[in-house]
């Protein structure tokens, strides 16, 4: 099975229900290598940036910032360790169920946000942002709860794949068309630990 099509058929199974089937698991060990496509040195110097560019626009501000699990603790922990702000942060964690299982593309929130919403300004910190299903089911869901300001910060943008526009306040990196893990980005939870974005490889 050529890689983008594993990737492809991951991408469609990230959420809860995800199965991986017998081909796949017998490649993932042996065959597909990341390679490093950012170096941490670069991540560093981009959240970094970020967090400049985030501090100055929330200066005496009350920050809420809401983080989507897990791909985005990694990046989420250290950019507001930068971000020299009185922020609070809030975790949620979406399911997304793909072509093969009931509705195409259908987002959900594994648990009810537990913090108020109305009225307070809103940082959502994603890891990729994709097809925008994702962000875009977040970002609605939290608008409907009346926010006093609502803006999105991505780590990644990978443009090539985008379904539903999405528009992205702070943004790391523009990433190609690659399968992504590192940096807390995983497959099938491997090499969310590697310090670095790599893209995997095929080497089958
Ligand atoms: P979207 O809803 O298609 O934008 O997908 C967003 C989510 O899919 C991200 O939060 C990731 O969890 C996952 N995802 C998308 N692309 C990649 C990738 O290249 N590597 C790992 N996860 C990815
Ligand atoms: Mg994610």
């Amino acid at each position: 099975m050529p890689l983008r099509e594993i990737a492809n058929y991951y991408c469609s199974h990230n959420g809860l229900f995800r199965v991986i089937p017998q081909k796949i698991k017998e490649r993932r060990n042996s065959q597909i290598k990341p390679r490093i496509l950012i170096p941490s040195s670069e991540i560093e110097a981009g959240v970094s940036r970020l967090a400049t560019d985030i501090r100055r626009d929330y200066l005496g501000v009350n920050l809420l910032v809401i983080s989507i699990l897990k791909g985005s603790f990694i990046f989420t922990a250290d950019l507001i360790r930068r971000l020299d702000l009185p922020l609070e942060v809030h975790f949620v964690q979406l399911s997304s169920y793909g072509r093969r299982m009931e509705s195409a593309g259908k987002v959900q929130l594994m648990q009810p946000l537990n913090c108020p919403v109305k009225g307070r300004h809103i940082l959502v910190i994603e890891d990729i942002v994709d097809t925008g299903k994702t962000v875009s089911f977040i970002m609605e869901y939290l608008k409907r709860e009346q926010p006093a300001s609502l803006k999105l910060c991505a780590l990644l943008d990978k443009p090539s794949r985008r379904v539903v526009p999405v528009t992205i306040d702070y943004l790391g990196f523009t990433v190609p068309d690659k399968f992504i893990v590192g940096y807390g980005i995983d497959w099938d939870e491997k090499f969310r630990y590697l310090p670095d974005i790599c893209a995997l490889e095929d080497e089958g």
